[in-house]
Parts: C-alpha cells; sequence; structure tokens
C-alpha cells in the first residue's frame, strides 16, 4: 500500500477501507510517513468528511497503536465503564462520578487529561493532593480499580501514540476543527482503556470547545456512533457551559469541592444535575439500574450512605495520596495567600457570563498553563461563583490569589466578563439534549 494512494482517494472523496486507516494509522505511529503526507491527509478529511464506518475505523486503527487495556470481567464482577468530557470551567463531574459510579458497582479506569487552554483538567486537579500519582505503573492502575472501583489517572506515553503525532500535525495545519477526526482523537485515547460502556460529555455554550450548539450537537451525535460502531455503546449529552458549572474552577479548590459534594457537606446544584445525568445514563446502559428512577435513587444512596465518599478515599490512599483526605482535607490542600471577593461596580441581574474569560482569569493566576512546560500553583482558583439570573448584591466570585496584585487583575477581567440587564434573561437548561447512537 502507498501512503499518497490513500491521500489521493481521500481527496477524490472515494471511501477508505479498514485496512487502509490501518496502514495509515501505524505509518503516522512508527514514523514511516511523513509530517507532509499526515498534513494531506488531514485536509483532506477535512473537506470530504468520513464515513461513520471510516471514522469507527480509524478510531479503532489509532487505538490498536498502543496499549489497549483489557479487564477480566470475572475478576471485576462489574462493567468497565467511563465518561469523556470536551472541557468546561468548574467541571469537576470526573472526582465526584468515578467514585459514585464505582459505588454503585461500575468499575471505572479513567484516564484524564491536563487543562487544555481555559478548560481545566482532572490530572492538574488531582496532583494538588500531596502523594497522589496520576502516572502509577499498569499493575497498580489495575489492582486499583479492581479494589476500589476507580482510578483516576493520566495517559501514558503508550497510549495510542498515533493520535499524539496526527494532533500535533493537526494543530500546525488548521485541520484540529474536523468532526471524524477530533472523534477518533478523543475516542481512540478513551476506548484505549478496554471499556465496555461510555458517556460522553459535550458541552455547548460560550465556555465550550465547540463554537456553536449545531457543532456541539453534531459532535455529539459523531462520539455517540463511532463509539458504539467500534463496540462501546455509548451515550452522549449536551450540556450547558454558558456560566461555570460547579462553585469552584481551579486545582486545589476543585478537589475542594468535589470531597465536600461526596459527604453532603455543600453541593451545588448544576454540578450535581450533571453528574447525576451522566451516571444514569451510564447505570442504564450498563444494565446496573433498569431505568432512571431506580439509576437516581442508587446515587442518592451512594452519597447518603457515605460509600461514594468511602471509594474516593480508598483510591486516594491506594494511589499514594494520605489515608484521611476526607475528613482532613484542609490540612492536605493548599490555600492560596490571598483569598477575597470580588463585587459588581453596577447594579441588576446577570443576564450573561463569559465563561471562557473566566477560565482563562484561573490561567492567568497561575492554575493553568499558558505554554505546556509552565508550572501551575494548585491553591489558585475562583470560588462561590454568582449564577445567571441573580442579583448584584453579592460577591461575583471569590478570588483566590497569590498577590493582592494578582487579585486586582483577576477582578478585573471577572468584572468585565459578567453582563446585567435589569431584565430577568433566558436561562439554558442544564441538559440540553440526550443523544442516543443511530
Ligand atoms: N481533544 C482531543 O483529544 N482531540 C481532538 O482532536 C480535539 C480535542
Amino acid at each position: 500500500m502507498l501512503p499518497q494512494e490513500i491521500i489521493r482517494k481521500k481527496r477524490d472523496a472515494e471511501p477508505l477501507h479498514a485496512d487502509e486507516l490501518q496502514f495509515f494509522s501505524q505509518g503516522i505511529s512508527d514514523g514511516s510517513i511523513s509530517e507532509g503526507q499526515i498534513a494531506a491527509f488531514g485536509m483532506a478529511v477535512f473537506f470530504n468528511g468520513m464515513t461513520r464506518a471510516e471514522a469507527a475505523a480509524l478510531t479503532l486503527a489509532m487505538r490498536d497503536t498502543g496499549d489497549v487495556l483489557s479487564w477480566d470481567n470475572k475478576e471485576l464482577n462489574g462493567p468497565v465503564i467511563d465518561k469523556h468530557s470536551t472541557g468546561g470551567v468548574a467541571d469537576g463531574v470526573s472526582l465526584i462520578l468515578g467514585p459514585l459510579l464505582a459505588a454503585c458497582g461500575g468499575y471505572v479506569p479513567m484516564i484524564s487529561g491536563r487543562g487544555l487552554g481555559h478548560t481545566g483538567g482532572t490530572l492538574d486537579k488531582l496532583d494538588a493532593i500531596p502523594g497522589y500519582n496520576t502516572i502509577p505503573n499498569n499493575a497498580l492502575f489495575k489492582e486499583t480499580v479492581r479494589n476500589c472501583g476507580v482510578a483516576i489517572i493520566g495517559q501514558t506515553g503508550n497510549l495510542a501514540p498515533a493520535d499524539q503525532r496526527f494532533y500535533a500535525t493537526r494543530d500546525i495545519t488548521a485541520t484540529v476543527e474536523s468532526i471524524p477526526l477530533i472523534t477518533a482523537s478523543i475516542l481512540s485515547k478513551k476506548l484505549a482503556a478496554g471499556l465496555d460502556y461510555l458517556v460522553m460529555d459535550v458541552k455547548t455554550g460560550n465556555g465550550a470547545f465547540m463554537p456553536t450548539h449545531k457543532d456541539s450537537q453534531i459532535l455529539a451525535q459523531s462520539i455517540a456512533d463511532v463509539a458504539t460502531a467500534a463496540g462501546v455503546q455509548t451515550t452522549a449529552l449536551l450540556t450547558d457551559m454558558n456560566q461555570p458549572l460547579g462553585s469552584s474552577a481551579g486545582n486545589a479548590v476543585e478537589v475542594r469541592e468535589a470531597i465536600r459534594f461526596l459527604t453532603g457537606e455543600r453541593q451545588n446544584p448544576r454540578l450535581r444535575e450533571v453528574t447525576f445525568a451522566l451516571c444514569a445514563e451510564l447505570l442504564q446502559l450498563s444494565k446496573l439500574a433498569d431505568d432512571g428512577t431506580e439509576a437516581h435513587s442508587m446515587l442518592e444512596k451512594a452519597l447518603s450512605s457515605g460509600a461514594a465518599a468511602e471509594v474516593f478515599s480508598r483510591m486516594i490512599y491506594s494511589l499514594g495520596g494520605p489515608h484521611d483526605i476526607i475528613s482532613n482535607y484542609e490540612r492536605y490542600l493548599p490555600n492560596a495567600a490571598f483569598s477575597k471577593p470580588v463585587f459588581a461596580d453596577e447594579s441588576g441581574i446577570v443576564s450573561a457570563i463569559d465563561t471562557r474569560a473566566l477560565g482563562m482569569t484561573v490561567v492567568e493566576l497561575g492554575g493553568g498553563r499558558k505554554r505546556a512546560e509552565d508550572h501551575i500553583d494548585y491553591s489558585v482558583g475562583l470560588t462561590d461563583f454568582i449564577a445567571l439570573g441573580e442579583k448584584a448584591d453579592q460577591p461575583l466570585a471569590v478570588i483566590h490569589a497569590r498577590s493582592e496584585d494578582d487579585w486586582a487583575a483577576a477582578a478585573a477581567h471577572i468584572q468585565a466578563a459578567i453582563t446585567f440587564s435589569n431584565e430577568p434573561s433566558h436561562i439554558s437548561p442544564i441538559v440540553h439534549e440526550i443523544i442516543h447512537a443511530q
């Protein structure tokens, strides 16, 4: 087979077979296909798209360029399930959802990423916990999933290596924004964890990765269809990102929020609604629950009995963190030097929030990276956000900064990001749509 023939076929909108996509993916991974050929292929797909069958074949081909975990179901005694999100602001769902699902009988081998742009990354949040090892070897990862029901870790070097090289080329050749390529990129990494079922959280709104609601819908449908065609039954939820999801954005602040949520100390209702909707979908897909009512009562019980908090605690300890994180989190999680609320300099009702700008404010405070090699300050961030429809007589947020100067810069950004009006305005639903594979 010749790479240029595969590129030509895609250029001329002819269908590609699975063996051609396997050959191309293997060539990306082993270096036998040049960067120019990868770029040309990416552009041909960008313009001519892919059928669902082609995207599923590309997903599996890229997945198979690296390690693929397999789980012995007899040993695990339950379905292997997971969630993936396109990324948001104050989106601490993973830290809560993993333990909740495990407490309901699922096994969750969650391979997460670092922060990207204005969105936070689960791995950076977990790195705020002293001792927690986000890159354990396979044996410890598997042992933690087996014993605790969940392990949240980072991507190892050999997970879908074709995607790493393909993504780097797409990034510099204006071909990131292709639905089949985004689908295959996300799913090749996710499916390498050996899942039985997946739920996808596709964000829509001004803090979302996709620019329009229509694009988010198309991506959600593509992911549900392609993952299901690739053998992992998947549903996608379209959820709102026109304001921060939870009460905290940053790293230690989001771990604190997750612990308080799991123990029942404080539960942000929006975060709860999205987390429960995603969990309920997975519990039904995997037949751990017969219907939504049963799923919701299982989730309530996992929280009120303390089972989910206990799972979180055991996972943290198993992966090297403290044994008493739940009862002593304030001792372990770093606090910023300068924390103070910021207020509005006008009156009215919150009518719009530039969610992306709030995410970038966390990056500016030092809680995210501007360049890949940047170090993160785990203590900084934003908490206690005002919500759409609320009055300006309360703080817009509490800013946790390294210094008073950093605080003042963040305060100006937050004031500029929040718009007020005198009329109550439309507030989007939190879960817009549940998209099943077709
Ligand atoms: N995230 C990914 O992992 N891949 C893409 O192509 C886009 C977002």
